[in-house]
């Protein structure tokens, strides 16, 4: 499974990117009013510094609009992913950017037919939101088993990029189920290493070390 950064934080996504578990970068217009940075400067140092894919959102609603700030925003690096909202403007948007050769990563996705609409609209990725859907009592993992058998039963090839993951046991479950990309905040890829029994196992270890008196180095 893939790693994607959910942020447009230069620093987090370095110190990550350094470890190797960085294959991706997601931002969304909220990312960015949060790192405080110019979109187009941002993305370009995001491009620069991470190999995989760096999607980038439109913020236009007509599909024209979007289409002309898709290809802007393309124009960044060639690992730019233009993010088009799943709309019925931003659907038509996929099909004309996906044709013509760029990758799309389709955001916003709440249900199974949604994604099964992005995938015949050529979507690169399709993002559901799970723990936006948790949020309102709905079962985030539900849907990303649902468009895993959907996809698996056509043979899709849209890859689907678990978004909104918050916690985890999201990206275990994630995991498990199958899908091919989880975008996560930086803190949450750092949780993943931690559990109590290491901190506790290595503690005791310190303390009978200590009393051996002897040094490595
Ligand atoms: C994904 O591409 C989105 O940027 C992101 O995962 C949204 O997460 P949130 O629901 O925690 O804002």
């Amino acid at each position: 499974m893939k790693f994607f950064v959910d942020t447009a934080e230069i620093d987090a996504i370095a110190e990550l990117n350094d470890l190797g578990m960085v294959d991706g970068v997601t931002t969304n217009p909220s990312l960015i009013l949060k790192s405080g940075r110019d979109i187009l400067e941002v993305t370009k140092e995001i491009c620069d510094l991470v190999d995989g894919p760096v999607s980038a959102e439109v913020v236009a609603l007509e599909s024209d609009a979007m289409i002309a700030e898709g290809r802007k925003l393309a124009e960044i690096a060639d690992n730019i992913t233009i993010k088009l909202p799943l709309t019925w403007d931003g659907l038509k948007a996929c099909k004309v950017l996906s044709g013509d050769g760029h990758m799309i990563n389709v955001t916003l996705c709440f249900s199974a037919n949604q994604a099964l609409l992005a995938a015949k609209a050529g979507a690169t990725f399709i993002s559901p939101f799970i723990g936006r859907l948790d949020d309102i009592h709905i079962d985030g993992l539900e849907l990303i088993e649902d468009i895993r058998t959907i996809y698996d039963n056509y043979g899709f090839e849209t890859e689907i990029l678990a978004a909104s993951i918050r916690s985890v046991n999201h990206v275990q479950d994630c995991a498990r189920i199958g899908a091919d990309v989880i975008t996560a905040p930086p803190d949450v890829i750092k949780k993943l290493a931690s559990h109590p029994l290491t901190n506790a196992g290595l503690e005791q270890f310190m303390k009978d070390w200590a009393k051996t008196g002897q040094k490595i180095l």
